[in-house]
C-alpha cells in the first residue's frame, strides 16, 4: 500500500498492525519518538476547512520528528486560484515533500493526486466520497472502547447521503463478523445505494429505521453525524435539520456499556450539558478525536518507513 485513498485498502492485518503501533506510540515518552521521521516532510494540502484531520496529521508528523509544509486554505492561497490543475499541483508538491495529505471538495480528487505523485498520498476527505483515516480512527476507537470489532450493533445516524465518514466506515465494518448496522437518517438523506449493495455483497446485516429513540437501547455504538449544510440544498437542509438529536431526554436510553461517537464537528444533533460531555463514559467522541492523533502517527510510520 503506497497511498491511502479509500478504506477498502485496509485489510484486517494492516488494521491490527496500526492499532498495535498506535497503542505503543501513546505510551512512549515524546523524546523517544523524535528520530522516527527526522528529515521527512509532510505537506498538508486542504481545499476545505478542517480542525481535526489537518491538526492531528501535522501534530503526528511533528511528534515523530518530521517537518510540515502547508497552506492555510489551498482553494484560495494555492495556485489553484490561477487555474492550476490538481495533477500539476501534486507533481510539484511531491518533489518538495515525502508525503501529502489532501482534502478536496471533489470526489476522486485524492485518486487523481495519487496517479501523478512520487510520494504517498493520503486522502483526508474528498467531497462526498471517502475519508479513510476517519474510518480508521473510528474502528480503532470502537476496538478500544468495547474491546472488539466483531459481534456488535451500530446505529449510524444523520446525513448519510453526503457523509464521507460513514461511507468509509461501512467499508471497514464489512471486514468484521456479525456486525449489524442500523441506518437512521432523514428521508431525503438516506445512505446511497452503492454502499447498501456493497454491504449486501459482503453479507453485512443492515436495516433502516426512522425512530432514533427506539433503537438507542439496542445498539452498542451510536455514531451520530452532522447534516452537511454545505453539501446539500437549503430545501434538503431544512427538511432534515433537527430531526435526530441526542439530548438529555434520550441520552439515558443509551446503555452504560454503549458508546456515543461522532466524527465531529458536532452542532445541534448532540445537545448535552458540558458536564455530561466531560464526565460520562458513554460520550466517546473526544477520545475518538484524540485517537486520531495516534493512529495517524502509526499510519505515517507505516507509509514512510515500510
Ligand atoms: N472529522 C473530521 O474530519 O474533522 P475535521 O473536518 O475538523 O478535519
Amino acid at each position: 500500500m503506497k497511498h491511502l485513498l479509500e478504506s477498502q485498502q485496509l485489510d484486517k492485518e494492516i488494521l491490527f498492525e496500526l492499532f498495535k503501533k498506535a497503542d505503543d506510540l501513546r505510551k512512549l515518552e515524546p523524546e523517544n519518538l523524535l528520530n522516527e521521521l527526522k528529515g521527512k516532510i509532510l505537506a498538508t494540502l486542504f481545499y476545505e476547512p478542517s480542525t481535526r484531520t489537518r491538526f492531528s496529521f501535522e501534530s503526528a508528523m511533528l511528534k515523530l520528528g518530521g517537518e510540515v509544509i502547508s497552506t492555510e486554505n489551498a482553494k484560495e492561497f494555492s495556485s489553484a486560484v490561477k487555474g492550476e490543475s490538481i495533477e500539476d499541483t501534486i507533481r510539484i508538491i511531491s518533489s518538495y515533500a515525502d508525503c501529502i495529505v489532501i482534502r478536496h471538495y471533489e470526489d476522486g480528487a485524492a485518486k487523481k493526486a495519487a496517479q501523478v505523485s512520487r510520494v504517498p498520498v493520503i486522502n483526508g476527505g474528498d467531497g462526498k466520497g471517502q475519508h479513510p483515516t476517519q474510518a480508521l480512527l473510528d474502528v480503532y476507537t470502537i476496538y478500544r472502547e468495547i474491546g472488539r470489532l466483531d459481534n456488535f450493533k451500530i446505529a449510524i445516524v444523520g446525513d448519510l447521503s453526503s457523509g464521507r465518514t460513514v461511507r468509509s466506515l461501512c467499508y471497514l465494518l464489512s471486514k468484521f463478523t456479525n456486525i449489524e448496522i442500523i441506518f437512521v437518517s432523514p428521508e431525503n438523506l438516506r445512505m446511497r445505494e452503492d454502499i447498501k449493495q456493497y454491504l449486501n455483497e459482503k453479507q453485512v446485516k443492515f436495516r433502516e429505521e426512522e425512530d432514533l429513540n427506539k433503537i438507542l437501547e439496542e445498539v452498542g455504538i451510536i455514531y451520530m453525524t452532522r447534516i452537511q449544510k454545505e453539501r446539500i440544498s437549503q430545501e434538503d437542509y431544512e427538511k432534515a435539520c433537527g430531526k435526530f438529536i441526542i439530548n438529555l431526554d434520550n441520552f439515558n436510553l443509551i446503555k452504560k456499556s454503549s458508546r456515543l461517537m461522532h466524527p465531529l464537528p458536532h452542532v445541534e444533533e448532540i445537545c448535552l450539558p458540558l458536564e455530561i460531555e466531560q464526565q460520562d463514559e458513554r460520550v466517546a467522541y473526544f477520545r475518538q478525536a484524540e485517537n486520531g492523533l495516534y493512529i495517524r502517527m502509526a499510519l505515517l510510520l507505516f507509509l514512510l518507513k515500510n
